[in-house]
């Protein structure tokens, strides 16, 4: 029965199919991933064409129950995937003829592989958007609950990796939340376009019977019937979309990542990760390694390269599907698997690690970090800001020779600088600084709490 299916195909041909070309061309290997969709979608086309009278309801009702039982096979591991059929599609078909019998066959009635495997691409990404989001919403769940439970805590704001101004570290931290925020804002995006039926494309020019594609998309929980036959059997920019708004994310990622294996080196020893999240080395005892942040920098890499592998496949196509189309599936699950499971490890790790509160209040006590404050007293007091940086310039230069911190500093040695400087100089502290960046989307502590009342609220909604 499966050669004589196979022989279907090639029923003009004389030849067998090279051993080497089945293996080369199949695509089973990987796109039996997609079977769940691939017999949703002929379940509801087999409805259809029942409703429509193209088949009868008796043969309907065979034809649904052959494929329920062959899912069923599917899930118990029963079933025998067979790369002369190539792909998943067509070894459900031989196999449905196999248990229904010839009935089977009326199944690929106004249908065509190519509609078949598009809808089967559009199924999986918009079940990929929907775990996507969710773990997003986690992640930044993860954000808000650690910036909560370290809401005092001040560290040293970089820039050029140099110690810049103090900042709260929930600040820091909901930064990463207003990235994410935009993430989750580009996968519903990417949703809006994936959300589109293609059945009834047929091969490429549409088909002739007469089918109901809105009760199709019904079924199938489509908002939308695609519109163009051809663009909708060969177009593939939905997985493209899925796997640069990837891109984006593992990029946030990445950068915290960083930051994190940053934090908790022996220099910095801002943080500490929780055991079950770090590795040991097996000829280092004193090492406690950030392995799960250094994977997710890394694997940052192999989620580019899936989206520029696809656009570089679909650049050269001529319209409508060409095979290799077949080369959109591979990378998106690869993409899909990978951002899940980051988000997913990350996640964990972001909950349990531990802040080192009076290390990172140090680090921004240190230095010259309040040298804008200086300048922003000079200008409080009518000193122009050019000139202000100027003489709070000079008096650091002065301070580094002396080898003496701003508060060592003595009143007369302020003075020798500007005779704006008085005793209230001593008042600038970390905390002040930081109060004193009262604006909206700034440092200042009631600021902070009122982005975290936004971001709970934002995550409370829910509606991910
Ligand atoms: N396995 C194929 C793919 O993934 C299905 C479509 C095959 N269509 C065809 N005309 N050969 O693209």
């Amino acid at each position: 029965m499966v050669r004589e299916n196979r022989k279907g195909l090639r029923a003009r041909f004389q030849k067998q199919v090279d051993k080497l070309v089945e293996a080369y061309t199949a695509s089973i290997p990987f796109d039996w991933k997609l079977y769940p969709y691939d017999i949703a979608g002929s379940i509801a086309h087999a409805r259809m064409l029942a409703k429509q009278g193209i088949i009868s309801d008796k043969e309907a009702k065979t034809i649904t129950e052959g494929l329920a039982s062959i899912k069923q096979e599917i899930e118990q591991g029963k079933f025998q995937f067979k790369p002369e059929l190539e792909d998943i599609h067509m070894n459900i078909e031989a196999r449905l003829l196999e248990r229904v019998g010839e009935v089977g066959g009326k199944l690929h009635t106004a249908r065509s592989r190519n509609d078949q495997v598009a809808l089967s691409m559009r199924l999986f990404t918009k079940e990929a958007i929907a775990e996507t989001l969710v773990k997003l919403r986690g992640f930044q769940q993860a954000l808000i609950s650690l910036a909560e439970a370290n809401k005092g805590v001040v560290m040293p704001g970089y820039t050029h990796l140099q110690p810049a101004q103090p900042v709260l570290l929930a600040h820091h931290l909901l930064a990463y939340f207003e990235m994410l925020q935009r993430d989750i804002d580009r996968f519903r995006d990417c949703l809006k376009r994936t959300d589109v039926m293609p059945l009834g494309s047929g091969a490429l020019a549409g088909v002739a019977y007469d089918v109901d594609r809105d009760f199709l998309a019904r079924e199938l929980g489509f908002s939308r019937i695609s519109q163009n036959s051809m663009d909708a059997v060969s177009d593939r920019d939905f997985v493209v979309e899925y796997e640069a708004a990837a891109s984006l994310t593992m990029m946030h990622l990445s950068r915290l990542a960083e930051e994190i294996i940053l934090w908790s080196s022996g220099e910095f020893n801002f943080i500490e990760l929780d055991e079950a999240y770090a590795t040991g080395s097996s000829i280092m005892p004193q090492k406690k390694n950030p392995d799960v942040a250094e994977l997710v920098r890394g694997k940052t890499g192999r989620v580019y390269g899936k989206l520029m592998a696809l656009l570089t496949t679909l650049k050269g196509l001529p319209l409508a599907y060409n095979r290799d189309i077949q080369e959109d599936k591979e990378g998106l699950f690869d993409t899909v698997d990978t951002l899940l499971s980051s988000l997913e490890v990350f996640t964990g790790m972001v909950r349990t690690l531990r802040v080192k509160a009076e290390n990172t209040g140090q680090a921004a006590r240190q230095g010259y970090i309040l040298a804008t404050d200086l300048a922003d007293y000079l200008v409080k007091k009518g000193e122009p800001f050019r000139t202000a940086h100027d003489i709070v310039s000079r008096l650091v230069s002065y301070a580094m020779e002396k080898g003496k911190s701003f508060g060592e500093l003595s009143l007369s040695e302020y003075k020798d600088f500007s005779p704006l400087f008085g005793e209230d100089v001593y008042s600038i502290t970390v905390t002040s600084s930081v109060a004193a960046k009262d604006v909206v989307g700034g440092t200042a502590p009631r600021q902070v709490e009122q982005a975290l009342v936004t971001a709970k609220k934002i995550i409370g909604e829910g509606e991910s």
